[in-house]
């Protein structure tokens, strides 16, 4: 009977997932070492084998993941090892039949065929990942986080261009530095390549949408640009997101402020920019939510990029390669403005001066409200915070018994 992990024959690393009935086989979860030390205070100490000041984006430790046959979802199970064993032919693999964070409206499971999670699963699955994984969840102190990952995927093997029969939950979890640094980047527009058809899945969710960005942001990157943003698919005149989080902008007119975002149809529906608009509201800000022009990026004091890892990234500067004497430019639309300075190929709005290391007065306040509210240090008004405890874990099936836990990390592979 097949194992839908991979046996591995040594102890490495502290992976976890969990699996359940796969297409009518049941399978056993393998785990090759002892894990969690169930009988200790909860939540347990930060392991010291890790640098936590310099986590950075590997993945380090993995969570669970379960299985459908036809309409019908399995418990969630515990099985050890980050390394999932999928049909080669899998839609997921061939067709980019994958969607990630699960219930979000983003995530959009239907749009790529998959069936839902039902809520009560995906919250047991994410709690028991959490709760499993405690001494993995990075000190307050060092600024990094804890990233946790559902992800949902056709994994039956078949050729045909139809759903399959089969589907793959899983929660990862991993500790994260911050995506995009804390310092204000620069972004370049991207004209060469639409991330999203006018009709397309461009509000998913999807792998798809972001596998064909890859070479544009790396080309960025090497260019100086930190962080690359869409512009609409249909006319290139609409501020969509960027690659990585959604768009913010402010404009800030004395003690009023008003936080700006993009209703566009192809744009993820971003949690974090949605906690972001939250908290500016309970500052008394108001919000728009409507087309934004690209000739009106000027008008904005700050612009924001908001997202799970992003969290939320000051934006230094925008840069677009346009001629400015095209009808199209902000250079045509407004002439001259403090914040706009072109040459012949591109124009270029500044937010943020080069000499200044911080973010917007906006920012700040949005992001030390966000980050306090994360931390536990202010009130958390909104209820998004949920209590896990070693209980979450406990109930799962296939848990190694309790043992003193030996701390090993994927440290240890290096
Ligand atoms: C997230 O922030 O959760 C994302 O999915 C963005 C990804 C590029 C890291």
């Amino acid at each position: 009977m097949p194992s839908p992990v991979a046996n591995t024959t040594a102890p490495r690393a502290r992976f976890y997932a969990f699996g359940g009935s796969f297409g009518g086989l049941d399978f056993e979860p393998t785990y090759n070492f002892p894990t969690t030390n169930i009988i200790s205070p909860f939540p347990p100490p930060p392991v010291n084998t890790i640098d936590w000041s310099n986590v950075g984006f590997r993945v380090r430790e993995v969570a669970l993941h379960y299985s459908v046959h036809t309409k019908k979802w399995t418990p969630p199970q515990f099985v050890a090892d980050p390394y999932i064993r999928i049909h080669g032919m899998a839609p997921a693999l061939n067709y980019g039949q994958q969607a990630y964070e699960g219930r979000k409206p983003s995530a959009r499971p239907e749009y790529i065929s998959c069936p839902p999670v039902p809520v009560e699963h995906f919250v047991n699955a994410v709690k028991a990942t959490v709760s499993l994984n405690a001494e993995y969840v990075p000190p307050h102190e060092t600024g990094a986080a804890r990233y946790i990952r559902p992800q949902i995927y056709g994994s039956s093997g078949q050729l045909g261009l139809s759903p399959p029969e089969e589907y793959m939950f899983c929660v990862y979890v991993l500790p994260t530095g911050v995506y995009h640094g804390t310092h204000p980047v620069d972004a370049l527009i991207l004209d060469d390549f639409d991330r999203a058809a006018p009709n397309g899945t461009g509000s998913a969710k999807v792998g798809g949408n972001y596998a064909p960005v890859l070479r544009w942001s790396d080309k960025a990157r090497t260019e100086g640009y930190g962080i690359t943003l869409h512009l609409n698919s249909a006319t290139h005149s609409e501020v969509d997101e960027f690659s990585t989080s959604g768009f913010i902008g402010a404009l800030v007119d004395g003690d009023n402020v008003t936080l700006v975002v993009p209703d566009s149809k192809n744009v993820i529906k971003s949690v974090t920019a949605d906690s972001i608009t939250d908290i500016g509201k309970s500052f008394g800000w108001n919000l728009e939510r409507r087309s934004i022009k690209y000739t009106e990026l000027p008008n904005f004091s700050e612009v924001m990029a908001a997202g799970t890892t992003a969290a939320l990234v000051p934006i230094r500067t925008i840069s677009r390669c346009i001629d400015p004497s095209s009808p199209d430019s902000i250079s045509a639309a407004v002439k001259q403005h403090p914040r706009l300075s072109s040459d012949k190929q591109a124009e270029k709005v500044n937010y943020i001066e080069e000499s200044q290391e911080d973010a917007g007065p906006v920012c700040l306040k949005l992001l030390t409200q966000l980050k306090a509210i994360q931390l536990g240090k202010a009130k958390d008004e909104f209820g998004w915070c949920a209590p896990v405890t070693a209980e979450d874990g406990a109930k799962i099936t296939g848990v190694p018994k309790a043992t003193k836990g030996d701390g090993q990390t994927v440290d240890q592979l290096d």
